[in-house]
């Protein structure tokens, strides 16, 4: 009988919650209707909309009128980068100066680079053997001046927190503040530093809602110039009917995430080391020969996602381990999600100073909040197999 396959890929994509999923049945079943319709079906759906945005508006700690509906993080960060630069240098006379870190994920890489291409300069920090931007160098660029920081909360490929409070602690000079706070939502307590942000981005796909609906938050720092001109929702920030029932769906998903956070984190961090005993140790077992495979990660909480590992298997050749983790029905992810089908190695691996060949046999295992440790040991065992026949293979 087939196995079924084990899921360690939650940076990528979470099942739907059935509570979330439930509400959006209701809200699409009760209300299918345009919320900027001024007859009465319409003015419910609209209802079901500022119910949505005033619970995420509460559970984030901000403004009902903060929150802009998207259709995911990655128009969120769009929203945010190119609103916040044009809207700042309609004002400013030169070009402005873009700090950042290579371990940004694409949705923020790729319009910085935009930005870069029409004039603007675009300093990336150096970061540490996870991906980390060290404290010392943020401080001292920030010191030096900066017209915007792009600093996310968490890296999705390693795992590691950067240091937001550096950046809250400029909160008061003339830098604007962007942080993709994707990866750290749920996993771990919203921090402080957040607050300190003109803009924030959060994807639903990351904590149980469906795909499909994001949320910026935007401080009304009145610099976003809108990305789309079309019939002026959410006060001309992103123009277009939004979506009560995803709206919906993403509210009640956030409400359970940051309820869950700390049960979620703790069990997460006990499967995490449940998959990396259960690797290590049925790899020696089966191939004593086989080096020891090598943690990217973090070590130790203060600096971590709960949830992830990120684990290179030094010698082999990584075109083999997708088909090898596939074959042995583990779901997991090299480097992140949105490059997996793409035959280059992850960027964030090659700037944290791993060779090429190092970063292509890099595999990633993030645990959801359904993983269990003993689904987890079950997970590392299966991995440990398929990583052993390889090494078999290679070293004979
Ligand atoms: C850190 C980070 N930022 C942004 C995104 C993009 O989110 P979305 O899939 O909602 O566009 C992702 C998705 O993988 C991510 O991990």
């Amino acid at each position: 009988m087939a196995k079924t396959s084990l899921y360690f890929d939650a940076n990528a994509d979470t099942v739907v919650r059935p509570e979330a999923l439930a509400a959006l049945i209701q809200a699409e079943r009760e209300t299918p209707y345009n919320p900027a319709s001024l007859h009465r079906p319409g003015r419910r759906a609209q209802g079901v909309l500022e119910d949505a945005r005033t619970q995420v508006a509460r559970l984030l700690g901000c403004e009902d009128r903060d929150v802009v509906f998207t259709s995911g993080a990655t128009e969120a960060c769009n929203l945010a980068l190119f609103g916040m630069v044009r809207g700042q240098a309609a004002a400013a006379a030169a070009p402005l100066r873009l700090l950042s870190s290579p371990s940004e994920h694409p949705a923020v890489l790729g319009p910085l680079r935009m930005l870069q291409a029409e004039g603007h300069h675009l300093q990336l920090l150096p970061v540490d053997r996870h991906g980390g931007v060290p404290q010392a160098a943020l401080s001292e660029a920030l010191e030096a001046g900066a017209d915007l920081v792009a600093l996310q909360w968490a890296n999705n490929e390693t795992g590691v927190v950067q240091p937001l409070e550096v950046v809250a602690e400029h909160a008061a000079s003339a830098t604007n503040f962007f942080c993709d706070a994707v990866q750290g939502l749920g996993k771990l307590p919203l921090p402080a530093a957040l607050q300190s942000a003109d803009c924030y981005a959060l994807s639903g796909h990351k904590f149980g809602a469906p795909k499909g609906i994001g949320v910026l938050i935007e401080r009304g720092s009145g610099l976003l110039e809108p990305l789309l001109g079309g019939g002026g929702q959410q006060r001309g920030r992103r123009p277009g009917t939004e979506a009560p029932a995803l709206a919906a769906a993403f509210a009640c998903a956030l409400d359970l995430a940051l309820a869950e956070q700390q049960s979620y984190a703790t069990t997460a961090r006990a499967c995490g080391e449940a998959f990396w005993l259960a690797l290590t140790g049925g790899l020696h077992s089966a191939c004593p020969g086989a080096p020891r495979p090598l943690a990217n990660h973090p070590q130790g909480p203060e600096r971590a996602l709960p949830n992830t590992l990120c684990i290179s298997f030094p010698g082999l050749d990584g075109r083999l381990l997708m088909p090898a983790c596939d074959a042995t029905r583990i779901a997991v992810s090299t480097g992140s999600a949105c490059s997996s089908g793409a035959p280059t190695p992850s960027s964030v691996l090659l700037a944290a100073g791993l060779s090429e060949d190092l970063a292509r046999a890099t595999l990633r295992i993030s645990m959801d909040h359904l993983c269990t440790p003993a689904y987890a040991l079950e997970g590392g065992a299966r991995l440990a197999g398929a990583v052993a026949r390889l090494y078999e293979l290679a070293i004979g």
